[in-house]
C-alpha cells in the first residue's frame, strides 16, 4: 500500500454523515486499469485497499478507500468501447438527451469524462457545439486529433468557470459514467451550477446499486468507482447541491445503469413519475437496512467461492481456460478470486493499447483477439459480460466447434453451444 496517494473515507461524501456499515472488503488490490509492461518481476506493483461500506443515513455504497485522482487518471488506458452495443447507446443518449433537453442547432454540450469524444461526436452530428473535458491527457489528445475539442482537466469549479467564459453556457452538460468516479461531489456540482444554461439539463449515466445488489456483480467494485447509487441517494444529493433529480431511466447498460436528469429547481421542469416509482421499489426491497447488504455480502461469498471452484475443476479435467475481455471488472474479479497466470492462459482484448501488457495483480497477458482465434483455449471467462450477447454472436464458431463459456453472475454458469441464447 502507498500510503501517500490513498486515504480512508470518513464522511459520507452524499450527505455527511459518518455511521457506516461494512459491507465486503477485499484486501489489498492493485488498480483495475493499471496493465503493466511484461517483466521478470513484479515486486514493486501497487496495491490499495478495497472494500465497500454503505452510510445508514442516505444508504450511499462507497469504497472504503480514495486513490488519489492523479494517479489513477492522467494516463489512462480504458478507451471508451467501439462494440455495437455501445455505438448504439451513444446514439440513443444523443437523440434521448437532445429530444429531452430541447437542444437546438449550435447549443453548448459539454462532457465531463468524455474520453476520446466518441460521445460527442454523435452529439455533434446532431449540430450540437461539442466540448469536451477530461483529465486523462493521452485520450484528450486523441479526442482533440478526430476533432472533439477537448480540455486535459478535471472538470473542477475553476474549470467550469473558465469554459463559461470561452464558450457561455451549457445547455447540456453529461457525463457518463465518470460521475460515480468522482469524490469531490461538492466541487462538481459546484462547477455545474456555474456552467449550466438556466433551463439547461445535467445528464448523468451511473451504475445503479439495485442491481449491484440483485446480481451480486462485485467485480464492478473497484477502485474507480467510489460511489454506488440508489435513486434515493441521488435525490439527497442534488437536493444538498441545489440541484433537482428531474427524471431516472433505468438501462442495461455495463449491468444496469441509471441515466439520470438533473436540473435547476427554479427552471421549474417537472419531474417524472419514474422518480418516485423506483424510490418505492428501492424501500419494497428494504434497501434501507443493514440486512440488504448482509445478503450482498453472503451473495459475494458464494460467488467468489462457487467461481473459483468452477474454474480449478474445470482445469483439473485437462481444460485450457483463458479470459474474454480484459475489461477493469476483469482484472478485478480476477484479483478477488485469486485466478491468475497459472490459471489462465492469456485474455483476449480489442483494445491497442492493452494487447501485449499484462493484467494487473495476476499478470496474464492480454493477447489480440486474432491471436485467441488462432489459439483458442476450451473456456472463455466472459470477463466483458456486460456485452455477452453481442461477444456470444460474435463467437458463435467458437461454441459450434465444442468451445464453453463461463458466465459469473448472478451463479457462475458454464455455456455451450446447447445453452447460449
Ligand atoms: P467495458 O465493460 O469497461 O466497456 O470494457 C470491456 C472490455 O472488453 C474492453 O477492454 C474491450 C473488451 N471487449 C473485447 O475484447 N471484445 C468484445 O467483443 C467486447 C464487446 C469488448
Ligand atoms: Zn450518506
Amino acid at each position: 500500500m502507498i500510503t501517500e496517494s490513498v486515504r480512508p473515507v470518513t464522511n459520507c461524501r452524499v450527505c455527511g454523515a459518518s455511521d457506516w456499515q461494512d459491507v465486503v472488503s477485499f484486501g489489498d488490490v492493485p488498480l483495475a486499469n493499471a496493465f503493466l509492461e511484461p517483466a521478470d518481476s513484479y515486486e514493486d506493483e501497487p496495491a490499495y485497499p478495497l472494500g465497500v461500506i454503505s452510510c445508514r443515513s442516505c444508504r450511499l455504497m462507497s469504497v472504503t478507500h480514495v486513490v488519489d485522482p492523479e494517479v489513477m487518471y492522467r494516463t489512462y488506458s480504458y478507451v471508451t468501447s467501439d462494440s455495437e452495443t455501445i455505438t448504439r447507446h451513444m446514439e440513443f443518449i444523443a437523440t434521448t438527451c437532445g429530444e429531452r433537453v430541447g437542444l437546438a442547432a449550435g447549443d453548448l454540450v459539454v462532457e465531463l469524462g468524455s474520453n476520446t469524444g466518441q460521445q460527442l461526436a454523435a452529439f455533434a452530428r446532431h449540430g450540437a457545439r461539442v466540448l469536451g473535458v477530461d483529465p486523462a491527457r493521452n485520450l484528450a489528445a486523441v479526442a482533440n486529433e478526430r476533432g472533439v475539442h477537448t480540455l486535459p482537466e478535471f472538470f473542477t469549479e475553476t474549470t467550469a468557470g473558465d469554459v463559461h467564459r470561452s464558450h457561455g453556457r451549457a445547455r447540456l452538460i453529461l457525463g457518463r459514467h465518470v460521475f460515480a468516479h468522482i469524490d469531490d461531489l461538492a466541487g462538481v456540482l459546484a462547477g455545474v451550477r456555474a456552467l449550466l444554461a438556466p433551463d439547461g439539463v445535467f445528464a448523468i449515466e451511473v451504475p445503479y446499486a439495485m442491481d449491484l445488489l440483485e446480481k451480486y456483480a462485485f467485480d464492478t467494485i473497484y477502485h474507480e468507482h467510489l460511489s454506488y447509487f440508489l435513486v434515493r441517494t441521488l435525490d439527497t444529493l442534488f437536493a444538498r447541491y441545489g440541484l433537482k433529480l428531474l427524471d431516472v431511466e433505468r438501462l442495461p447498460v455495463h449491468g444496469g445503469s441509471l441515466l439520470v436528469l438533473v436540473g435547476r429547481p427554479e427552471a421549474g421542469r417537472p419531474v417524472t413519475g419514474t422518480v418516485g416509482e423506483l424510490i418505492a421499489a428501492e424501500e419494497r426491497a428494504e434497501l434501507g437496512s443493514d440486512a440488504a447488504y448482509r445478503e450482498f455480502a453472503r451473495g459475494v461469498r458464494v460467488v467468489r467461492e462457487e467461481l473459483s471452484a468452477l474454474v480449478r475443476s474445470l482445469l483439473a479435467e485437462g481444460n485450457r481456460v483463458a479470459g474474454y475481455g480484459a475489461s477493469a471488472k476483469g482484472t478485478t474479479i480476477l484479483n478477488i478470486c485469486g485466478l491468475g497466470a497459472d490459471e489462465m492462459a492469456y485474455c483476449t482484448d480489442t483494445t491497442a493499447l492493452k494487447q501485449g501488457k499484462v493484467l494487473p495483480g495476476t499478470h496474464i497477458p492480454v493477447r489480440s483477439p486474432g491471436h485467441a482465434r488462432n489459439d483458442p483455449p476450451d473456456v472463455y471467462l466472459m470477463l466483458a459480460w456486460n456485452y455477452a450477447d453481442e461477444i456470444l454472436r460474435k463467437e458463435a464458431d467458437f461454441l459450434r466447434s465444442g468451445g464453453r463459456f463461463i458466465l459469473p453472475f448472478p451463479k457462475p454458469a458454464v455455456i455451450s453451444a446447447d445453452t447460449a441464447r
